[in-house]
């Protein structure tokens, strides 16, 4: 299913996922790509469900409390998407990382637990639990930075160790960085993910295309 998105053409095979928070739009990420790895393909999203005007990725019943169907349904839609943007493009799924934040970033960790061959990993700023699998998925080989903000009113960090426990169960490789802020993002965000992306592409320098 299409989607409104931006997609930039990048120097390297790492292409990076764009999904904006609550209320955002594609562009809203660029600047957060262009600092990590300004040589990345950029495919930036849009979110299809709409809050009270708002752009999101799934429905929500409160803030906090996920439209599980949606959800599922959405991000069932969005890894579609991915999969035919990337022969659209001619980009490689096995070098892709989404960078989401918020309600992007929760629509990632569900893509990462429900379609995880969509993906190589993750950067997952201010992400929580977005729904409990009955089996956990295999997710060796993925790598996941999350990071949380010890004061975050609205991911509380119990909620943010459970994804991270969740995903190391099912075999990811993860970094779970607690920094001192709350839901908005700091400059320590944007260091840790270059880093962590730099530390993730000296791993993974010569994959394989699709
Ligand atoms: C929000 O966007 O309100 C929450 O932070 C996360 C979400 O609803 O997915």
């Amino acid at each position: 299913m299409e989607h409104i998105h931006l997609w930039q053409p990048g120097k390297s095979g790492r292409t990076l996922l764009l999904l904006h928070g609550t209320g955002g739009n594609e562009r809203d990420l660029l600047s957060i790509a262009e600092t990590v790895s300004p040589d990345a393909n950029v495919l930036a999203v849009r979110g299809r469900s709409l809050d009270e005007g708002m752009n999101r990725f799934f429905l929500r019943l409160a803030e906090g409390v996920f439209d599980e169907a949606d959800l599922l349904e959405k991000t069932e839609e969005l890894a579609d998407f991915l999969v035919s943007a990337s022969s659209r493009y001619g980009f490689a799924l096995n070098q892709t990382i989404a960078v989401g934040y918020s309600n992007g970033a929760n629509i990632a960790a569900a893509m990462l637990l429900l379609r995880p061959e969509t993906l190589q990993g993750g950067i997952l700023l201010r992400a929580m639990v977005p729904f409990r699998p009955d089996v956990l998925p295999v997710l060796a080989g993925k790598q996941v930075l999350l990071n949380s903000g010890e004061s975050d009113p609205i991911l509380p960090l119990d909620n943010a160790n459970e994804l991270a426990r969740m995903f190391r169960e099912s075999g990811a490789s993860v970094q779970h960085e607690v920094l001192g802020t709350g839901h908005n993002l700091t400059k320590q965000d944007l260091t840790l993910a270059k880093n962590w992306l730099g530390n993730v592409m000296a791993c993974s320098p010569n994959l394989d295309p699709l």
